[in-house]
């Protein structure tokens, strides 16, 4: 048993989307989100920059005494798990392990889809994490696609084919609330036109803001594709690590549920709560890295 929070960072808003699973799959437990809305987005910056800011992020709620560390961003997760996990003596958990598990296991045709920002496509996370858990060897990687939003790449990993795309306006669409507009429709057709063509039976939704547009994503997919939530995953995996080592917190009293933001509370508590599915009340606002 163990009653302190379980701390959440994200580059802003998105990471809500893990903290909705936390508070629907885990409601006994007390929480601490940390959103940087000052450096928001970290989706177009360097694998190094994204790794300072996350650590500087981790830095904040290890200060607060938590007792696991959740790395809700796709892109923190893709460039900085590694560096956190060094530092921390606390579990840490990111979202591309998760989901990629699930893509793994969910997939019949051996032939998945993996959509995310700019930086966690580049980085190749998702693939590596799928080679790492099926033990892949032999890689291949060829590039699809002449324009900026047709470009995709195929990659062959043994008798598994992984297919990634980068669609970065999916980011601010959920954030206006554009989710069901013809505008998503529109878009997700662009970006999703190449792997469409392909024979996926998976996609990974790798991106906090995704499971927004999971509908628009569906349909225009089309077929029984089987759409991987990262937020889904990782919350098993929190679940689990805490029963694992005894860290559960008591359902005796309610959870204290603190919000923490580097900037704009007024627009993290608008936008937020569509992406909570709840009220936020109090948000405090900090520094870090300074
Ligand atoms: N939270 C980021 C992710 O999941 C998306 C927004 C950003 O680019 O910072 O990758």
């Amino acid at each position: 048993m163990n009653n302190k929070p379980i701390g959440v960072f994200d580059s802003g808003i998105g990471g809500l989307t893990v903290l909705k699973e936390i508070f629907n799959e885990l409601p006994a437990e007390s929480t601490i989100y940390l959103g940087d809305t000052a450096r928001v987005p970290y989706g177009i910056r360097s694998g190094e920059t994204v790794i300072r800011y996350s650590l500087e992020m981790a830095d904040f709620l290890a200060g607060k005494g938590i007792k696991l560390l959740v790395v809700a961003c796709n892109t923190a997760s893709a460039f900085a798990l590694t560096a956190i996990k060094e530092r921390f003596d606390i579990p840490v958990i990111g979202v591309i392990e998760p989901g990629a598990r699930r893509a793994l296991e969910a997939t019949k045709s051996k032939r998945i889809g993996i959509i995310g920002t700019e930086g966690t496509i580049k980085s190749n996370s998702y693939v590596n994490a799928i080679k790492a858990h099926c033990g892949g060897k032999a890689m291949h990687i060829r590039e699809h696609g002449v324009k900026r939003f047709d470009r995709y790449f195929e990659v062959t990993l043994d008798d598994l084919t992984i297919f990634t795309k980068a669609c970065p306006l999916f980011v601010p669409l959920a954030e206006e609330g554009w989710e069901s507009d013809d505008v998503a429709v529109l878009t997700a057709g662009h970006y999703l036109e190449g792997l469409r063509r392909e024979p996926i039976d998976t996609l990974v939704l790798g991106c906090t803001h995704y499971p927004l547009l999971k509908n628009v994503i569906g349909k225009v997919m089309g077929g029984d594709i089987a759409l991987i939530d990262s937020a889904t995953e990782t919350v098993r995996e929190i679940r689990e690590t805490l029963r694992r080592r005894g860290m559960e917190r008591p359902a005796a009293s309610g959870p204290s549920r603190r919000f923490y933001v580097t900037d704009a509370e007024e627009r993290f508590l608008r936008v937020g709560e569509r992406f909570l599915g709840s009220t936020i009340g109090h948000i405090e606002r900090i520094n870090v890295g300074l």
